[in-house]
């Protein structure tokens, strides 16, 4: 305890031993002494705490879990995913400048492709993200500053030739973001194949329990990082303490509920093939999967991620039919809750696009997009199959 201070009584009160988690630091200011002042005038105020929008020891516990999870250098949170996209990809580019990204990202990214950036002065050239050819032809005509892509993509859960696309990086002196919010770092730690930022949506397997929206930029370059984080500083994209603290918690059983939810999406997946009114079924982990062998032994080289995709019989209707009947899966949007999520792209993900669009992206009418929870394989393989019955 620290000397009682007559106006200000209760700051005295912190515990002399180090607590088992860490306490949620509310203080949006903290007192500043000689060291603050250093950091503030010689490098901005990055590093210390003095004012919760540059730094709040909550928020660096979460940040430490998921560098952690990483193996990463450094990672800094964000109040979004989508904080954390475009907080980095406005650090990386300038006017002028041309970002070469997937044709398959997620909506709100995409959004950002198309209206946000080009609004800027930024280039914005897209290729189909299975195609390393077009990779490859795009970087040598567009010169990109910054190549953009997403691990596994939505719902196709196609995955990236993430090694190809950074040496391609490499080759022009660009840099690689990876967007890794579906496989996460315990399928496949994309820094470790030439990445050099990922940005992820903590709201989702990370933090686990659909209860806290949050993001992450993870990076290996310190310098890197800082330039991130001027701009998080700037744009005031930072995360709140009680955010942070949930996610930090949510974190802490992160390995056990992916080991769980990817073994039980895989068993699904098993299950689903051959039943009734079943036309396909997508998961990582199939033989049938089309980056099935070096490509995906490479990416995901262990668990194979706990998203899952089934094509039925009989179209959207029917799958919202099914969808419907679900008892035990919730019929909702986002994913990596520890409650298993179903959703039909065409009235949720994908509702701006015509049925010819979502079908030449690889999305079949019928499809359900399942996000596998821990309620165990069999009770979700019987909930869909009383679902189609
Ligand atoms: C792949 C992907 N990236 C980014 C985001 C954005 O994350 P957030 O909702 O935390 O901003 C999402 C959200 O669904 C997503 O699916």
């Amino acid at each position: 305890m620290s000397k009682p201070d007559p106006h200000r009584p209760g700051r005295e009160f912190v515990s002399r031993t180090p607590p088992a988690v860490p306490p949620i630091y509310l203080s949006t200011t903290f007192e500043l002494d000689d060291t603050s002042y250093a950091d503030i005038q010689g490098a901005g105020g990055l590093h210390e705490t003095w004012y919760s929008r540059f730094n709040n020891p909550t928020v660096h516990a979460a940040a430490a879990e998921v560098a952690r999870l990483h193996q990463a250098e450094g990672s800094l949170m964000t109040s979004s995913g989508m904080a954390a996209i475009s907080t980095t990809l406005l650090a990386l580019l300038r006017s002028g400048d041309t970002l070469l990204a997937s044709r398959q990202v997620y909506g709100d990214t995409d959004d950002l492709f198309v209206r946000d950036l080009p609004a800027l002065g930024i280039n914005v050239v897209r290729v189909d993200a299975f195609d390393t050819t077009a990779w490859e032809r795009a970087v040598s005509e567009h010169q990109p500053s910054v190549l953009y892509g997403e691990t596994l993509s939505n719902p196709q859960l196609r995955l990236l030739d993430i090694p190809a696309v950074a040496a391609l990086a490499r080759g022009v002196g660009a840099r690689l973001v990876i967007d890794n919010t579906f496989a996460t770092p315990f399928c496949t730690r994309p820094l470790q194949l030439g990445a050099d930022v990922v940005v992820e949506s903590v709201t989702k397997f990370l933090a686990g329990h659909s209860d806290v929206i949050a993001g992450a930029v993870t990076f290996d370059d310190r310098e890197l990082g800082e330039e991130i984080q001027r701009r998080l500083i700037t744009f005031g994209g930072c995360l709140d303490a009680h955010a942070a603290f949930l996610a930090w918690r949510g974190m802490r059983t992160f390995t056990v509920r992916l080991a769980e939810s990817c073994r039980s999406a895989s068993a699904i997946a098993e299950a689903m093939v051959g039943e009734p009114g079943v036309v396909h079924v997508r998961h990582p982990a199939r033989p049938d999967h089309p980056d099935a062998g070096a490509l995906m032994d490479a990416v995901m080289p262990g668990p194979r991620g706990a998203m899952l995709s089934l094509v039925l019989e009989g179209g959207d209707e029917r799958s919202l039919h099914v969808l419907r009947r679900l008892k035990v899966a919730l019929e909702a949007t986002s994913l990596g809750g520890v409650e298993t999520l179903a959703s039909v792209p065409f009235n949720s993900s994908h509702f701006n696009m015509t049925l010819q669009q979502r079908r030449d992206a690889g999305i079949p009418d019928g499809l359900i997009r399942l996000s596998i929870g821990l309620e165990g394989a069999g009770v979700i393989a019987a909930d869909l199959r009383q679902a189609m019955a």
